[in-house]
This record gives C-alpha cells, sequence and structure tokens, in this order.
C-alpha cells in the first residue's frame, strides 16, 4: 500500500518525546472510535481507524467479482490498496462488515497491511483502534486499552446507528451478525481478537462517550504521566 498520508498535528506536547502509540482494541461496536477520536484530539496524535482498511480490502474484491474469503483474491486486493480506498462511502453496512471480517481472516492480508500501519505511528505518534494493536501492530505501544461491552449493548448502539443513516434493519439481525463477527474475529488464527497482556481493560455498557473518555484518559495519563 502506499504511503500513509501526512497528517498536520499542532506539534508535539511539551515535554514528550518521542511522541506516543495508544492502541485501542475490542470487538465491534464497543465504542472504539469515538474514544480514539477524543484521545486523538485531546492529544494531538493522528488517528488511524485500521478497521477501514480491511473494509477497504473487503470491497474491493466484491468489486472485482471475487470471494472475500479466498486468499489469492483477498491478498492481490490488500497489495493493491490505495489511501484513496479508505475514503470511500460503501465501507460500512451489514455487507461490508461480513467482508471485512472475511478477508481479516487471511494471514497474507494482514502480513499486506501491516508496513502501512507502523508507518502511520512511526513518525509522529498515532491513536490506532482496531483488534491487534497492541498485540501484534505495535506491541511495544505505552498504551493499551481494551474496550468491550455487552453483545446487547453494542448491537443497540449499531442498530441505532444504522438507524440515524436511515437504514431499516432488525435489532435481531444486527445482534446475531454482530456475534458472528466476534466469533470469527475472536477464533481466527491470524492475530484473534484478544487482550494483550499489558491492556487496560475498559467495559462501555453503562458509560456514555464522555464517562468512556474520562475513564480511558486516566489510563492514559496513569501509563504516561507528562501527556
Ligand atoms: O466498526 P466495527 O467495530 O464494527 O468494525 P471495524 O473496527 O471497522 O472492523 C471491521 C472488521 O475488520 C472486524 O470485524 C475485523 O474482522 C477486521 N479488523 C481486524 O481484523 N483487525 C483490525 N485491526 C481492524 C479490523
Amino acid at each position: 500500500m502506499s504511503p500513509p498520508p501526512i497528517i498536520a498535528i499542532d506539534g508535539p506536547a511539551a515535554g514528550v518525546s518521542p511522541r506516543p502509540i495508544i492502541a485501542i482494541d475490542g470487538p465491534a461496536a464497543a465504542g472504539k472510535g469515538t474514544l480514539a477520536r477524543r484521545i486523538s484530539a485531546a492529544l494531538r496524535l493522528p488517528y488511524l481507524d485500521t478497521g477501514l482498511l480491511y473494509r477497504a480490502v473487503g470491497r474491493r474484491v466484491l468489486e472485482a467479482g471475487g470471494d472475500p474469503a479466498d486468499p489469492l483474491a483477498a491478498e492481490a486486493a490488500a497489495r493493491a490498496l490505495a489511501a484513496a480506498d479508505l475514503d470511500r462511502h460503501d465501507l460500512r453496512g451489514p455487507e461490508a462488515d461480513a467482508a471485512a471480517a472475511a478477508v481479516a481472516a487471511i494471514g497474507g492480508v494482514r502480513a499486506a497491511l501491516l508496513a502501512f500501519q507502523r508507518n502511520f505511528g512511526a513518525a509522529n505518534g498515532a491513536v490506532l483502534d482496531g483488534r491487534d494493536i497492541g498485540t501484534v501492530i505495535f506491541p511495544d505501544a505505552p498504551v493499551k486499552l481494551f474496550i468491550t461491552a455487552s453483545l446487547e449493548e453494542r448491537a443497540r448502539r449499531r442498530w441505532l446507528e444504522l438507524r440515524a443513516k436511515g437504514v431499516d434493519a432488525e435489532l435481531a439481525t444486527v445482534t446475531e451478525d454482530m456475534r458472528l463477527r466476534d466469533t470469527q474475529d475472536a477464533a481466527r488464527v491470524a492475530a484473534p481478537l484478544r487482550p494483550a497482556d499489558d491492556a487496560v481493560l475498559l467495559d462501555t455498557t453503562y458509560l456514555d462517550a464522555a464517562a468512556a473518555f474520562a475513564a480511558a484518559m486516566r489510563a492514559v495519563r496513569e501509563r504516561l504521566p507528562a501527556m
């Protein structure tokens, strides 16, 4: 994949060098994205939603008429991925969810996307969210957060998001799709979803976005007092 885009940031926070990596992992719709964006803004670090990489690879395969579970087709799509693919407007929704989970189970796809993710954080630090940021992509990250919430609450949030976009989905279907994808993500051989041994676990079932952010920032400051 082509080099990461240059992201303008305000410059390093005083006294902090080098710029840190904040790794945020967890299952679908646990609140990683909202949290990651807030932390990124607060610490003036670039943000990468790594799920978009897998979603874009899945889309490329579907577009070419292929099967996202086919290793040859998926690896070719991952190698051909360009930064502009991440701006596509069709990376969300049930079809993109399933295609992303299928390509993400293929080791060759993950290998093809590794350097892009590492380079993204190399120069200026970064906040990255995904499934394997703290375990595989940045195992030495000084801050690792593993965000969870009950399946029911996560499905409810995703259902509300879909409804807000005008998609008329059944809550039961959203719940079942999510259960299936979580099982796939956790059971796969290549970089399965699991908390790193040194991750801070944060359950957001009963936390709104502001409370989750406050709890996450306490964990960040415990690990990085200069931030
Ligand atoms: O937004 P949501 O939590 O539903 O999903 P996402 O973070 O965009 O990830 C979509 C899919 O990509 C996941 O179900 C995983 O299979 C895969 N993924 C992954 O394997 N590793 C990552 N670092 C990020 C996503």
